[in-house]
């Protein structure tokens, strides 16, 4: 994953963002809003008779990231709050690529599911969509993390990355009990779809940095 070609321009930009607080905090606010929609879907694709304290557990902590990172924008965003103040395409940066990215991945995890009875395949919906989002999270978490240490900013997102590692322990724990020996190839399959996803919304997210006419030392992918 770190010699993905979108994570390695993401690492170019994010300096240029984090630089300007009232862009870094759009840009927070955007992570905010794709942890928001994350615990949506959470809620819409778990039924009652699949959640455990686990899956309860997990739902809680997403949302806490979701309001972890809103108080940071604020934080950021403090002579201007009004900026960022819902996860609206204006208060955000490419917040609806933001979200297209999650329904991307969704969306490819559904077809590759096609084939399993009605019964189980939301809930191994939830598994496969969840384990491909949270390695995307295992890998630029610790990049942005890296990125505020050295412009000193005044949050972490330390805490988050303890919460997603875990989760992507559970959720594919789970993936492998649900799709037995079939899990791998299915992983891989869905993996090989959320590459162009995040690729896109690394794109969006390029063209929304310069669009606000901020020096990003290089031209955006097409
Ligand atoms: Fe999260
Ligand atoms: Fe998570």
């Amino acid at each position: 994953m770190s010699a993905d070609p979108a994570l390695t321009r993401v690492r170019e930009w994010l300096p240029t963002v984090i630089a300007d607080p009232l862009l870094h905090a759009r840009f927070v606010n955007s992570l905010a809003r794709m942890e928001y929609v994350g615990v949506r879907k959470m809620v819409k694709a778990r039924r009652s008779e699949a959640l455990d304290c686990d899956g309860l557990q997990h739902l809680i902590e997403e949302a806490g990231h979701a309001l972890r990172l809103k108080r940071a924008a604020l934080a950021l965003a403090a002579e201007a709050p009004e900026t960022i103040e819902t996860f609206a395409e204006e208060h955000t940066l490419a917040g609806e690529a933001a979200e297209a990215y999650l329904q991307e991945v969704d969306h490819a995890c559904e077809e590759l599911l096609a084939a399993l009875p009605d019964a189980v395949r939301a809930e191994a919906n939830y598994l496969l969509s969840s384990v491909a989002i949270e390695v995307r999270a295992a890998a630029f978490y610790p990049l942005y993390e890296e990125a505020l240490r050295i412009a000193e900013a005044p949050f972490s997102v330390r805490p988050i990355l303890r919460d997603e590692d875990r989760h992507l322990a559970e959720v594919s724990e789970r993936l492998r009990a649900q799709l037995g020996s079939d899990a791998d190839s299915t992983l891989a399959r869905a993996l090989a779809a959320e590459a162009p996803a995040f690729a896109r919304w690394e794109a969006a997210m390029c063209a929304a940095i310069g669009s606000r006419s901020v020096p990003v030392g290089r031209r955006c992918a097409d």
